[in-house]
Parts: C-alpha cells; sequence; structure tokens
C-alpha cells in the first residue's frame, strides 16, 4: 500500500470551505493543516493548475503522504512545520489569496496506535504530533504538577473531574510511571465513579486526552497571535477559514475574529476613538457554520465541527 493509500481521512466541511474561500486560478493558498491533503486536493482542483499552494503540518507522516497523494499538482509545496509560524515558514514577502486551518488531529493519527492519541489502544502515550520535537505526553505526566494538570483537564477540556483525576495522577504516578495509554485510562477510571462513568456519553477518558494532546502540542495558547499573523499576510478581500472541534478552540477563534473585526480598546462609553486601532476584518457567514445532515450521518468525525470565515479588509 502506497502512503497515501493508507492516509485515511475524509475532509470535513468541504463543500462550505470551498464555497467560502473561493480558490480561483493563479491564485496564492496556504493550507496550515494538509493532514492526508483532502481539503488541499479539493482546493487545487479549482486552482487549474496554476498559482501556487502551499501545504503545512507539523506531522512528517502527514507531509509524506499528501506529498506523495499530490505529487502531479506542479503548483503545490509541502512545508513541514508548524503553522503557528507562518511568518517564517513562507517565502518572504508572500501575500495570500485565502488560508484554511482544519485544527486538531487527523483520523490517521488517531487511528495509528503507536502515536499514543487514543484511549481506544493500549500503546505508548506519545501525542505529539512533530514526533521530532518536544516532550511525549508520558514525560509531561511524570513532571506535571497537580495543580497544573487539574488546571489543563479544566481549561482544555472542561473537565468536571479535573481535581479528583489530578489526585490520582500524582497517587498512581508515584507507584508505577505512566506510559501508556491504558495507564492514563486507569487513572480516569480510578478517579470518576462508575455511576457517573456509566451515564456518561462518550469514553470517560475522552476528556482527558484532548487536555493532554493540548498541553503536549500546546496547540491553543499560542493560536490568537497565529490567526492574527495569517490574517496579515491576506491580501485585501481573501479569506481565512477555520475549522474547529471543540467549543473551546471555537471561543478562542471566534474571539480572534471579533478582536480583528474590533481591536478599539477605547472604553466603551468614549465620545471618540483615540487608541487608534483599525479593524483588519470583517467576520463572513454570520457567525460558525456546522455540518449539514447529509456529512453528519456520513462522518462521525464531523459532529462537533464548525467553520469559521473571515476577510482581510
Ligand atoms: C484535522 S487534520 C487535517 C486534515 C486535512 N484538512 C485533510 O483534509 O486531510 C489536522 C492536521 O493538522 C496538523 N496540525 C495540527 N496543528 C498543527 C500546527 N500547529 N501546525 C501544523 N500542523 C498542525 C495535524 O498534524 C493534522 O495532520
Amino acid at each position: 500500500m502506497t502512503a497515501a493509500a493508507s492516509f485515511q481521512h475524509v475532509p470535513v466541511l468541504l463543500r462550505e470551505v470551498l464555497q467560502w474561500l473561493a480558490p480561483h486560478p493563479g491564485g496564492v493558498y496556504a493550507d496550515g493543516t494538509l493532514g492526508g491533503g483532502g481539503h488541499s486536493q479539493a482546493i487545487l482542483g479549482m486552482m487549474a493548475g496554476t498559482g501556487t499552494l502551499y501545504g503545512i503540518d507539523r506531522d512528517e507522516a502527514a507531509i509524506t503522504a499528501a506529498s506523495s497523494r499530490l505529487k502531479e499538482n506542479k503548483n503545490f509545496i509541502a512545508i513541514h512545520g508548524n503553522f503557528h509560524e507562518i511568518k517564517e515558514l513562507l517565502p518572504p514577502e508572500t501575500m495570500l489569496d485565502g488560508g484554511l486551518l482544519d485544527l486538531g488531529v487527523s483520523s490517521h493519527q488517531l487511528d495509528t496506535p503507536d502515536r499514543g492519541f487514543s484511549y481506544h489502544e493500549d500503546a505508548p502515550l506519545d501525542m505529539r504530533m512533530d514526533r521530532g520535537q518536544g516532550e511525549t505526553a508520558a514525560q509531561w505526566l511524570a513532571r506535571v504538577t497537580e495543580k497544573d494538570f487539574a488546571q489543563a483537564l479544566y481549561d482544555f477540556s472542561d473537565e468536571k473531574w479535573a481535581a479528583r483525576i489530578a489526585k490520582v495522577l500524582i497517587e498512581k504516578r508515584a507507584v508505577k510511571p505512566i506510559e501508556t495509554t491504558q495507564d492514563l485510562v486507569n487513572v480516569v477510571d480510578a478517579a470518576i465513579p462508575k455511576a457517573v462513568r456509566r451515564k456518561d456519553s462518550g469514553h470517560p477518558a475522552r476528556r482527558t486526552f484532548q487536555a493532554v494532546r493540548i498541553a503536549v502540542n500546546e496547540e491553543l495558547d499560542p493560536l490568537p497571535k497565529a490567526l492574527q499573523d495569517w490574517m496579515e499576510l491576506l491580501r485585501p478581500g481573501a479569506r481565512l477559514c477555520v475549522i474547529t472541534f471543540h467549543s473551546i478552540e471555537d471561543r478562542l477563534v471566534k474571539r480572534a475574529f471579533q478582536q480583528m473585526k474590533n481591536p478599539c480598546t477605547c472604553p466603551p462609553r468614549a465620545p471618540v476613538c483615540t487608541c487608534g486601532k483599525q479593524p483588519v476584518a470583517r467576520v463572513l457567514a454570520g457567525g460558525a457554520i456546522a455540518p449539514d445532515e447529509l456529512e453528519l450521518t456520513e462522518n462521525s468525525r464531523a459532529q462537533s465541527a464548525k467553520l469559521r470565515v473571515a476577510e482581510r479588509l
């Protein structure tokens, strides 16, 4: 099997992304979360072999698979890196006609047991999107304080049992290091009472895995600044499309776009603006776009997806 054929990821909100991004021949675009290259392939289709599409991913496996899938497209350039550093990744002076960010992990990452993202498999706790950099989840869990772990669970996944889970982690790791996905599932199982676990919809470890993944990959703190940098690289009239998969991420995107629309920091009752901060974008689509019924029935990953779009002024 080729790298591309083994990389399964159904692009979410594809029709809506194409509608709002409206890629055109000769344009310059960037997909900051290349993944399996599904969105990129459709964007390239609308560019008719002209212009340039930059495809960025911090995961080498995604770069390899998508480069193989898109190899016929001479106007596609794959870049291994973190889209938070977009200004350093693109050639100097590049201006974009549109950008796409489809946040989070790919189905391929979730479904590859040895990446350590899944609570359904027992595997070493890695969870890094870029396996060449930073701490693994196991290393982070070995040193995080009880207070910081509880805070991460609360901030990155709204976990109601954050304090209990953090306490149990400290107790359990004093006996044996937390090194596998099953070790982490056991921490959650020991922390959340059985009756609550039974009533909870979804796997009880889902929120803990999400929080650990976000912490290890530093997904959220740099996001507002990254969105601002992407917006600054857009030409007037060009659009930034961002797909999120949980409410915390969506809230950050919504706020960042609002801030671009109305950056004024003057007191609300000030008769005239004195801060001088001018709007840089307008928010399109009247808020968040959700997948339609058909997509929801065909792709379970689309359940919590939301698309937000902002246009450079
Ligand atoms: C939801 S998948 C994207 C799927 C893709 N749109 C497709 O159609 O196949 C998210 C991808 O973004 C990558 N990613 C997440 N955060 C990133 C970041 N800060 N910089 C670069 N890549 C990132 C992940 O490694 C993953 O491959």
